[in-house]
Formats: C-alpha cells, structure tokens, sequence
C-alpha cells in the first residue's frame, strides 16, 4: 500500500487516534487494561480503534481510500491485508469512490408492503442504477433499516464538515425528487424521533417497559430522574450484586434477544470469573428485518438504557461497559451519546459513581452494516478491530468474551426489563405475563397492519389480540399471513392466530417469536417475492466463514429462482426436496444462529402457506 494520505484523510485518522506522538487518548488507555487480543503488543492494544478510525475516513471523506487505509494501518500498525479485509466487511465503508451523499433506500420486507419496489425502479429512471455515481450523488438498495414502522424507508449516508446522517421515512416522492434534483431534503414525513403511535395518552396502562417513552424529555438528565430515573441504581447499590442477581432469577426474567436465556443466571455466571476485567456489552445492534423496538426505546428514553447497563457492570464486577450500535441509527446514536456525556457529569458514570465508590464508564461503539455482527462474538471481534465473524462456541462469552474476558452481553429490551424487576422485586415482576415467560414483551408491527409501531403486551397475550390493538388488516382486508420473529422465524396463517405470544407458547406452535417481530401480509401480498427477498438477505449477510451457509444461502435462492421460473431442475417436488435438504444441512452444520435460521422462513412458507405448491 503506497498512495499517500490526503491532509483531510490525515485529520480525520488523527481525530480518533490522536496526532502522531501525543501517545494515546484517554479513552484508548482505559479499554487497554488487560487487553488480550491477537497480534503483538502495539498492535493487539491498538487494534480496537480500526473501526472508530475507519468510521472516521468514511465520514469525512465518503469512502476509505487506499491512503486513508495505509495511514490507518501504519497508525495502528495492522497489516494493510487484515484492515482491508475489515473495511470490505461492512456495507456503510466503500474502499472505491463514493459521493458524499448517498441515499440507502430499503427495499426489505416490510418496505416491500410500502411500495419499495416502485420506488426503486423511479430511482432508477429518473437518477440511474443503483450503486453509480449521478453528479454527486448515489442511491443503494439496502435491507432493513430498522424504520419498518414509518416504511417505505431510507437512511442518507451523509460525509464532509458538519454531515450528518439522516432517517428519512416514511420516504415521500418529495424526497426523491430533493435527492435526485442535488438539493435540500423536506422534513422526513413521520418525524425522525417520532414517538410509537401506538402510545396515545389513553392507552399508557400497562406500560412497563415504554412507561416514559414519549413522556420524558430524552436530552434532559433531570426530566429522566423526575420520571422515577436512578431508583434502580440506588436499589441495585443497596442490595448489592447478589441481591441483584436473586431478583432477577425471582423474576425469571430471560433475555429479549433471541435465544431467551435466563439473565440472572447469565449475570451470575459473569459475577463469579476469577479473571479479571470483567465487561458487560448491551447488544444494540438491531438488524433483524422487521426489528425497531430497541431503536424506539434508545431515542426516547435512552438513559434507562445507561442505567440498565451501569446496574449490569456494577452487579457483574464489570468495569467498563460497551454500547454496540446498530450503524444505521444516527438518532439514536445522538440521544444515547448526549446521555452517557450527561450521566458522566452528573457523577452517574465514571469514578465514584454517586459519591459510592463505585466505577463503570460506557463507551458507545457503532457498527458499520452488517447484520451478523449482533450475534455476540462476532459483535466482539467487530469491536476488537476484526472481521465480525463469530467464534465457535464454547469458550462462551461469560468466560471469554470481550477482549478474552468474562463478558455479560444483553439486549436493549432485556437490559431495560432489569430497571422494572428492581423497581416491582422480583416476585411481583413475575406477577404478570406466563409462569414461564414473566413480564412484558415488546413487540415490533409493520406492513400490512392499520397502525403499525411498537406494541409492549404481557408475555402470553394472544396474537389475535396483538393484531387487533394495532387495528387489524390495514383496509380491513383478510389476513393472509404473518411472520413471527423476523427473516430467522417463521410464518404463521390466520389459523394461527390463536397462538399465546409467550416463549413456550411459540415453542408448542413450532415458531419462534425472535427479536418480537410480527409483520403482516394481507390478502393480495405477493409472498413468492417475500421469501425470494428473505433468501437473498441470508445470501448477502451470511459471513462466509462455514461453508453450510455460505454455499447454503446461495443454493437455497437459486433454487427458489428456478421454482418461481419454472425452469427446474427435474420436478417442482424434487426442488422442493432439495431446499428442504439444504434446510437441513444449514441448521444442523452451520457454526453460528444465522446459518442454522436462514432456512426458517422459507421452509414455513412452504410448509405452513404452500407457497410454493
Ligand atoms: C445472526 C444473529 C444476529 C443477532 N442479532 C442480535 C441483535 O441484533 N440484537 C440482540 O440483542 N441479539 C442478537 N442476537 C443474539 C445475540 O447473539 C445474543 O444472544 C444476545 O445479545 C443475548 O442477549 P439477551 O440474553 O439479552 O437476549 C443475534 C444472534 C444471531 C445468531
Ligand atoms: S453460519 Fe453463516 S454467518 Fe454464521 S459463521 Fe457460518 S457462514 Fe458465518
Ligand atoms: S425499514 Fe424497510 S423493512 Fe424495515
């Protein structure tokens, strides 16, 4: 790698690592305690900030040049290979030239109920294909964005001085033709901070998990300790890590993020390493197709967030924690940022939290596109400065996690539900919802649904009566389907409404609620296209690390092609057969989640829908 640096890359890199010689920056020197990573020592203690540094090119000059890299790498001291291979990992980084704006337009799922498709194809017509510079400007087409609420969405990739990126959903023609004709954007039509429509003034009883959403002020620190904010801590500090961890195994509380594990046996798992740093991560990397839950709580209320996070570092002996955040989430993170700078100066993080004794410090790291990064270990890698591929299991993450070191990792949700089983004690938290799902659930409605937005509901709560509160069938139209936990779950038919939205509810009915996603199709969705679109986002985000998914992925679209087409291979059934192999093959062989999922979806369309018959 021998091109130069432009001055502007220069100052960009410098901005994140310090200027040559000034030695490290403060927050560098805190995250190299017991830093065990790959590599020799400069490198290994450095490594971590490749992604902060590459954020850093890519924001200030819309893509990562090949002197961008080479200065980050001799900063760093990365081999110039190994820092290419992270920087092509991630679809927001370009290692080839981008314009400074460039408008990612979803055309996932739920966007598809919204008219993604026409809008793409008008993108196309009046501005040029996709992933092509047009004087200035660049359009891609994207999986979700985490906006399905307010779809059909769009998220502007904005580099250069004072940049910044933008949701823009739902995405008007006006924002179309401000794109294509180079000049200001209109107001996003729903409000990139909308509140849930979901929660009007009459409808809050109940609220556990949404109680301040839209009531609190998210900038104000005070307005958050009106609201109740800190109680939690104080009682967390009270009873102290093993009090804390017998609340949450009295709660029975189990983790919202898909694999529903129980969060006070995992809590204690991490407590109890001799080795030490501990760490503890909250998993807000949120790329689910269908997913926004987290994403509303952490732009309305993102200190419980903050307050969750430093309960779980104090309870786990953990003294720094890590926000992972989903890339595409600008909104979310300002509000998270803006809270972690106010909870610092108001002595609620940093040394002697609250005059106690206590230290934990969070730092907020961004992720970059790339949806199996919020599988934990390859979340891990990516923070460390790697490829976020996951690591094969055991060691588990409780043992050697972060950096090699025991590390306690949740979900938003879960971390939130920690604030309500404090607040009610455990008992009384288990009060409400199923003996073996307790507490309340968020969940995330979209597509063909009257009012879609995130609905908070006892664990148990039947589906019918979920669907019912977001209005039904948009139009009154008949249900055609829904699909339960996102492009790793599964479809359901409207004789399945019954179904109790609780974890072993889901169980008997052989679905999986995931990460709470229920979007809706009505009766004239075309669902062929829908599990064409879900195969193709396996295909993309797969990692490639295990062959199962990687050549899986691939010949369960081509397969489905040529279902659709008509041009198969032998009989329609003997396709039918072969993607039920690959199903098999994927779920039984692959090493991590995404593969053993990726055939969920599919496989129940054909099943449940006969989608395919
Ligand atoms: C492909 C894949 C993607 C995942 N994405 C997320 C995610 O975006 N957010 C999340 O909290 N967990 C995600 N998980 C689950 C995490 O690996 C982990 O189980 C979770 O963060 C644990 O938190 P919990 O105990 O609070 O559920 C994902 C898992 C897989 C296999
Ligand atoms: S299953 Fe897929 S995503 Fe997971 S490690 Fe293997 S290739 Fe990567
Ligand atoms: S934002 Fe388009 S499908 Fe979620």
């Amino acid at each position: 790698m021998t091109a130069s640096p432009t001055e502007e890359e220069r100052t960009a890199v410098d901005r994140i690592l310090g200027t040559p010689g000034s030695g490290w920056t403060g927050g560098e020197r805190d995250l190299l305690d017991g830093h065990v990573a790959r590599g020799g020592r400069q490198a290994r203690e450095r490594r971590h900030l490749l992604l902060p540094a590459l954020h850093s090119l890519q924001a200030s000059v819309g893509w990562i040049s090949e002197g961008g890299l080479g200065y980050v790498c001799r900063r760093l001291t990365i081999p110039p290979a190994e820092a290419y291979g992270v920087a092509t990992f991630y679809s927001m980084f370009s290692t080839t030239p981008r314009p400074k704006a460039v408008l990612h337009v979803c055309d996932d799922i739920a966007c598809r109920t919204a008219g993604a498709t026409d809008i793409g194809t008008e993108f196309e017509r009046s501005l040029g294909p996709a992933g092509e510079e047009h004087g200035g400007r660049m359009w891609l087409r994207s999986p979700c964005l985490g906006l399905c609420e307010r779809a059909p969405a769009a998220l502007l990739q904005a580099a250069g001085a004072g940049a910044r990126d933008a949701a823009l959903a739902p995405l008007g023609q006006e924002h179309a033709a401000a794109f294509v004709a180079g000049g200001g954007w209109p107001a996003p039509g729903g409000g990139s901070t909308s509140a849930p429509q979901t929660l009007d003034p009459d409808s809050r009883e109940g609220l556990r998990l949404l109680r301040r959403v839209g009531l609190v002020d998210p900038g104000s620190f005070d307005d958050y300790r009106a609201h109740g904010g800190y109680a939690a801590l104080r009682r967390a500090v009270e009873l102290g890590p093993e009090g804390v961890i017998r609340e949450l195994k009295d709660a029975k509380l189990l983790g919202r993020g898909g694999a529903a594990f129980p969060t006070g046996v995992k809590w204690e798992l991490v407590a109890k390493q001799p080795v030490r740093p501990h760490y503890f991560v909250c998993n807000a990397d949120e790329s689910e197709p269908g997913t926004f839950k987290d994403r509303v709580v952490m732009e309305h209320d993102p200190f419980a967030v903050i307050e969750a996070l430093t309960i779980a570092g104090v309870s786990t002996g953990a003294e720094k924690g890590f926000i992972y955040l989903r890339g595409e989430y600008p909104q979310a993170h300002a509000t998270l940022g803006n809270a972690v700078e106010l909870a610092r100066a108001r002595g609620f993080l940093g040394e002697d939290m609250m005059g106690e004794g206590f230290r934990f410090d969070v730092e907020i790291r961004r992720g970059a596109g790339a949806y199996i990064c919020g599988e934990e270990t390859a979340l891990f890698n990516s923070i460390e400065g790697y490829r976020g591929e996951p690591r094969n299991k055991p060691p588990f993450p409780v043992e050697r996690g972060l950096f090699g070191k025991p590390t306690g990792i949740d979900n938003v949700e879960t971390l939130v539900n920690v604030l309500e089983v404090l607040r009610l004690g455990g008992p009384a938290y288990a009060e409400v919802g199923t003996p073996d799902s307790t507490g309340t659930r968020l969940f995330c409605l979209s597509g063909e649904v009257e009012r879609p937005g995130v609905y908070e509901v006892e664990c148990g709560t039947a589906l019918r009566d979920l669907l019912e509160l977001a209005g039904g069938v948009r139009g009154g139209r008949a249900l055609k389907a829904i699909l339960l936990g996102g492009a790793a779950g599964g479809f359901v038919g409207p004789e399945h409404l019954d179904i109790a939205l609780s974890f072993e509810g889901a169980r008997e009915a052989g679905v999986t609620l995931g990460s709470g996603v229920v979007m809706v199709f009505g009766e004239d969705a075309d669902l062929v296209d829908t599990v064409l679109r879900i195969a193709a986002f396996f295909r993309d985000e797969s990692c490639g690390q295990c062959v199962p998914c990687r050549v899986g992925t691939v010949r369960q679209e081509e397969a489905l092609h040529r279902l659709v087409s008509g041009r198969t291979i032998g009989s329609p059934k003997d396709e039918l057969a072969l993607l039920a192999e690959i199903a098999q093959v994927m779920r039984d062989a692959s090493i991590c989640g995404l593969g053993q999922t990726a055939a969920s979806a599919v496989q129940s369309a054909i099943s449940r829908l006969e989608v395919f018959s």
